[in-house]
């Protein structure tokens, strides 16, 4: 049979949130929301040097202070195993000697009966340090470099020859500042011990990545530890590792033998779980006079962690958007005494793309050729690198339809030639490619007597939609109307899931859910095909279809009555049937998945102020079959948000002799705001994508990779100033 869910229809329509009411009436609990009678709160202390040694440490006052049950230190500490590194899991274990490798490194954890004492006593931790000279200047010869950390550089062809027979050569470096991932929600940790049953309320992109992280760390198997995350206020990416507060709540809990809440503050929020790093790219692109490109060359820099490994690339974008024969794309890093990065809201792919795309425009300034027709000239109609065909491809659509519906053809060419009354007006464009990765996932559905089936899966929804979206997949697939299915996510006993993250995990779980709500079906057909009075009796898969909670055979003369789950489950005296599911990325495909979009921006500069205002953004998107239009609406106008608040506003600003972050406020790190958003116009374009049983590709990151070169690209448009440096501040374009 076909099931909805693999019909070219399936759901798509806006469905509201289905955890809208929890959220809005403070019925859902976030990982800080959780108390108990004896709840004890932890505050963290924090490094103020950015390299050396703790020389001295003394606790006794705070030991001292009301309230307080216990000050942990790397002294009293017990000795816990470094977790594997990487996506999900590391960074190394806290408090484990008395070495200091980045400005704001936990060095201490106060817990006290109620906040306000842990956070009192706190301040009378004194630190005294060996202070060393920290690296903090990536381009400090004595820094360490790491060539390639994600394994995506990419060579091909021949660089030098291709730019020798270029007729123009664009040369420039880009630099990008440090962002802060920010997600609103504070990250907080709620951790208690049942003998040596370990629980955490978690701030998390992936509970069974926490899990793991947590039992290596304290030894204990994985079915000694029980990580929940329901609800997340937001992440970025932030979420993506285990960070060090996480296992301080849960080793706190164990000291001191009660449940323990540790609420990161905002400025820790700047050094305890990642950050955007900087970056200094440089490119050189070659073109024929004609605009047909021949050789680009970017390097991109940026830091990492001394002691811990952060891999994204910069240049995945600038290997595969475009036919070029002649590439060399690559990304160092330079271990510095910060804080390790992460992956923070489009990753790698939104910085590089940052250069990629404004080189491309001041390549297309050089040829006085519009900056989408040479887009459309150099378009890559298989993958570039391993010339294999895309799994699905509608980069030419988006530019269509995109630059149609934006008005792309009232732009004309010279900088400085339109204006809004006074103002400057500028248009610009960029392309942008993500690669989305779809790892393996598991999820159990389960049907009882009243009806109601449950799927549950231990991903989690950071805000994009997940909830609405898995109960979409799953009514659809099992023919039951959307009030009939619960979707639970959020907890590590349930099936193992990805993170939600790289744009995968709707791939990733929507195929999972659908695959055990098929299994589902399965064993209830199975079941009534046995049974003489069953009207299913005899059929198959094939021979089926499910709708409005009943299965019904179909014959080649229509659909006969069929009969309910519920009906099937009374005759046998089952209380309920369940089955598994799973998913992997087909390998029998050979071809290369990408998620591509055309991002058009309309800015207005006010040319005495040099104050840039953000007038249009249009998203023209392939993400593959779009299963709620309405989420994935809202996840393209967040990510272009964010697109804004990267190319005007964000920046996290380190001294640069201390590496002390002086501005980890919200008062003082600038995010978009509605005052800075005005129109955002989202259109998807493309098929189902044959990577999947349900098509889709993945939004979430997609939506901020190339929002901020076609502002800048606009803003050059309006103002005849080419800014390679972000933020793009007032004071750069006066
Ligand atoms: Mo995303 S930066 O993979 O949360």
């Amino acid at each position: 049979m076909t099931t909805t869910a693999e019909a070219a229809g399936l759901v798509g329509a806006g469905v509201d949130r289905v955890d809208g009411l929890a959220k809005v009436t403070g019925a859902a609990r976030y990982p800080a929301d959780f108390g108990f009678a004896d709840l004890a709160h932890a505050v963290l202390v924090q490094s103020t040097v950015a390299a050396g040694r703790i020389r001295q440490l003394a606790t006794d006052r705070a030991e001292a202070s009301p309230g307080v049950l216990t000050v942990i230190t790397h002294r009293n500490a017990s000795r816990l195993a470094r977790a594997p590194g990487g996506l999900g899991i590391g960074p190394p274990a806290p408090l484990q000697d008395d070495r200091i490798l980045h400005h704001g490194q936990h060095i201490a954890v106060v817990v006290a009966e109620t906040l306000e004492q842990a956070a009192a006593a706190a301040r009378l931790v004194e630190a005294g340090y060996e202070v060393a000279e920290p690296l903090l200047d990536p381009a400090d010869p004595r820094a360490e470099q790491v060539e390639n950390a994600s394994g995506r550089d990419v060579s091909r062809g021949d660089l030098a020859a291709g730019m020798a027979a270029a007729g123009v050569i664009v040369d420039a470096t880009y630099t990008t500042p440090a962002q802060t991932n920010n997600p609103l929600g504070l990250f907080a940790s709620t951790a208690y011990w049942d003998g040596d049953l370990l629980t955490v309320h978690d701030s998390t992109q992936g509970p069974t990545f926490v899990r793991a992280a947590l039992a290596t760390t304290f030894g204990i198997p994985e079915t000694g530890v029980r990580v929940l995350a329901p609800f997340v206020g937001g992440a970025f990416g932030a979420g993506l590792r285990t960070w060090p507060h996480v296992i301080l709540a849960a080793l706190a809990a164990r000291v001191v033998d009660r449940p323990v809440k540790l609420v990161l503050s905002r400025a820790q929020m700047f050094t305890s779980i990642g950050h955007r790093p900087p970056t200094v790219q440089h490119l050189r692109i070659g073109a024929t006079r004609t605009g047909e490109l021949v050789a680009i060359d970017h390097e991109g820099i940026e830091p990492t962690a001394l002691e811990d490994d952060f891999a994204e690339s910069l240049t995945r974008g600038t290997a595969v958007l475009y036919d070029c024969p002649n590439v060399s794309a690559r990304t160092r890093q330079v271990r510095l005494n910060v804080p390790c990065p992460t992956w923070m809201r489009g990753p790698g792919e939104a910085t590089g793309a940052f250069a990629l795309e404004c080189a491309l425009d001041e390549l297309a300034v050089e040829l006085a050729m519009d900056p989408l027709e040479l887009r459309l000239r150099n378009y890559a109609e298989v993958h570039p690198q391993s010339g294999l065909p895309w799994a699905s491809k509608a980069l030419r659509a988006c530019y269509e339809r995109g630059a149609e519906q934006f008005g792309w053809a009232r732009r004309t060419p010279e900088p400085r030639s339109m204006r809004h009354g006074r103002l400057l007006a500028g248009y610009g464009m960029a392309s942008a490619f993500y690669g989305y990765v779809q790892v393996p996932c598991q999820a159990r559905a389960s049907l009882g007597v009243d009806g109601v089936a449950f799927v549950r899966s231990a991903a989690t929804d950071i805000g994009p939609g997940t909830y609405t979206v898995m109960t979409q997949v799953a009514a659809a697939t099992l023919g039951l109307p959307l009030d009939r299915v619960r979707f639970e996510l959020g907890d590590s006993t349930m099936p193992p899931a990805p993170l939600q993250g790289g744009s995968g995990l709707t791939a990733a779980l929507g195929s999972a859910v659908h695959n055990a709500c098929r299994q589902l079906l399965q064993a209830f057909i199975e079941l009534a095909a046995g049974d003489a009075e069953s009207p299913l009796r005899g059929c198959g898969m094939a021979d089926v279809t499910a709708a409005d909670g009943r299965i019904s055979p179909v014959h080649s003369a229509g659909t006969g009555p069929g009969e309910a789950y519920t009906v099937i489950l009374a005759r046998h005296g089952l209380a309920e049937l369940s089955a598994d599911g799973a998913s992997a990325r087909r390998r029998d495909l050979e071809a290369e998945p990408g998620i591509f979009a055309a991002k058009f921006a309309e800015v207005e500069v006010d040319p005495d102020l040099g104050l840039v205002r953000v007038t249009r953004l249009l998203a023209a998107v392939d993400g593959g079959r779009i299963l709620n239009g309405k989420t994935a609406t809202s996840q393209v106008i967040g990510g272009s948000v964010g697109g804004i608040g990267m190319a005007l506003l964000e920046e996290t600003v380190s001294d640069p002799g201390t590496g002390r972050i002086a501005n980890a406020t919200f008062g003082d790190y600038l995010v978009a705001v509605n005052a800075d958003v005005q129109d955002i116009d989202v259109i998807f374009v493309g098929e189902p994508d044959p990577m999947n049983p349900i098509g889709v590709k993945g939004i979430g990151e997609i939506a901020i990779v190339g929002v901020a070169p076609a502002i800048a690209n606009a803003v050059f448009h309006a103002t005849g100033r080419r800014i390679r440096s972000l933020p793009i501040t007032p004071e750069q374009l006066l």
